[in-house]
Order: C-alpha cells, then structure tokens, then sequence
C-alpha cells in the first residue's frame, strides 16, 4: 500500500498534468455538517478576494445541493463543453463551475460514490481554469468518500474550517479536523459563523480550547444576505467592510507563509 507521502506526490503530480496547474492556490472550505455556512463563506471569500485584485475560481462541489449559481443570482446556463474540456462561466467576476451546470433543476441528484468519484475525477482534470490566483472549492457535508476523494485530488494548499457556535456543528468540525491532520491538509483557520445568534456558544468555545486553534475570522448573523439578489452586493455594504478585510487578511497571510 502507498504511504501517504506518496500519495501526496502523487496528488500533487496530478495537479500539474491536469489545468489546476494554472492555479496558484487552491482553498478549500468545509465543515462536516450542512447549512452552517460553507457556501456562503466560500462566495463571500471569493467575492473579497476579487476585490483584493486577484483573479478568483470558484468550484460549487456540492454534489448535494449545488447551489452557488443561485446565490449569485445568476441565470441558469448550459454548460460549455469544446474539444478541450468544460469551460466554467463568469459570474461576478468570478469564474465558476458548479455541478448545477451539469444537472436539470428538477432532476433528482443520485450519485453513488463510485460515479461521483468518476465524475469528481473528469471534472478536476477537465475544466478550463486558466490562470488563476486562487481556486476555492465549496465542499459538500460529510467526511466520507467524496470528500476524501476531494481532498486527494485537489491537494488544496490550506483549508478553511467554517462552524457556528452549536454544539451539532462543533461534534462534525471535529471529526474533519482530525481527517485533514491526518491527510496533512494545511489549516488555514476557524471560521465561526452566525455568532451571536445561538444563546450558547460553550462547544466552540471548549473545542478551540481542546484544540488550541484560534478563530481566525467571525461573521456575524446578517440578516441583510436573505434579501440579497445576489451575494456581490455584501461589496456594497459599508458596515461589513472591515470583516471583508479581515477575511481577506486572515486567509492571505497564512496562505502566504504557508507557501
Ligand atoms: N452569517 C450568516 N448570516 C445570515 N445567514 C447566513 C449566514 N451564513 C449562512 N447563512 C444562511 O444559512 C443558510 C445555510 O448557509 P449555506 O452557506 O448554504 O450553508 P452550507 O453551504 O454549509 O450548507 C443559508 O440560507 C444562508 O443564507
Ligand atoms: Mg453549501
């Protein structure tokens, strides 16, 4: 059986023979449990980091529920397919490919692990980044196959961890840390979101105690994101502009040391 430091030269000898080795930094964010964040987080992040002056991709994974056309109130399109591979739209300035590019509204998403596992492949290998900065990858919930499948193939140079406060998202958080020491994945920090809207934030707080990681980045409940047409309009907002600062300054400075 391979030890792991062959798989990672092997992960990272694939990303060079596929279009990701174009892409300077691939970010991942994730969490284990769904609904606490990840996607937004991933459209928020992108969003700062394009107004930083960075070209930004961003990968909608969520087999499940791929949802960051929606959210960036972008129209539904067909997917571009040439000789070469899929190409990603441009959202917002941004360069996407979701898998709801790749599936009807309506249609059920039955993906067993094998086929998404096939799929995750063809896609990693197949879409058309061009140069890029940054690539963040919006996972999915869980910790089975397909993430691990994710993590393989994409390497991603650091990870963002995203929680709220409650103790169901905190039991899930710590089964991923301990998957990303394990498959040595560089963390980039805690990203606690919805603080304040939970009356109890004793589990984060314990968890960061028992883990002695600090949160690198909060983004409070905003209630204003429900009414949003499409999430660029958080650029808008003058109230938030010093949490798009730190975002952008948590994830670049420990991006950069890291590499
Ligand atoms: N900081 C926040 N303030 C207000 N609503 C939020 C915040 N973060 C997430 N939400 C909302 O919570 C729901 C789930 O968020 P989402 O990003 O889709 O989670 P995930 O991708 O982890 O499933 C969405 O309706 C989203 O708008
Ligand atoms: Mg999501």
């Amino acid at each position: 059986m391979a030890n792991f430091s062959d798989l990672e030269k092997g992960a990272l000898q694939f990303r060079k023979h596929t279009p990701l080795r174009e892409v300077r930094f691939i970010l991942a964010v994730g969490s284990g449990k769904g609904g606490v964040g990840k996607t937004t987080l991933s459209l928020l992040l992108s969003l700062t980091l394009r107004e930083e002056g960075f070209s930004v991709g961003l990968f909608d994974l969520d087999f499940y529920g791929p949802n960051v056309l929606l959210l960036l109130g972008a129209p539904r399109r067909d997917i571009l397919l040439d000789a070469y591979g899929y190409k990603p739209v441009e959202v917002c300035g941004i360069k996407v490919m979701s898998l709801s590019l790749l599936v009807s509204d309506k249609e059920p998403i039955f993906m067993r692990g094998l086929m998404a596992g096939k799929l995750l492949q063809e896609l990693s290998q197949r879409v058309l980044w061009g140069p890029l900065d940054f690539l963040v990858l919006d996972l999915p919930p869980g910790t089975g196959d397909i993430f691990l499948n994710m993590i393989e193939l994409f390497q991603p140079d650091g990870f963002l961890l995203v929680t709220t406060p409650h103790k169901l998202s905190i039991a899930d958080t710590m089964r991923t840390l301990s998957i990303l020491k394990e498959r040595k994945v560089p963390l980039l920090g805690v990203v606690k979101n919805m603080g304040g809207l939970f009356k109890k934030e004793e589990a984060l707080d314990e968890f960061l105690k028992e883990t002695r990681l600090p949160v690198t980045c909060e983004i409070p409940f905003m209630s204003e994101l429900s009414e949003m047409e499409s999430l660029e309009e958080f650029l808008q907002f003058d109230k938030y502009k010093e949490l798009r600062e730190k975002l952008a300054k948590a994830v670049l400075k420990k991006i950069f040391r890291f590499h």
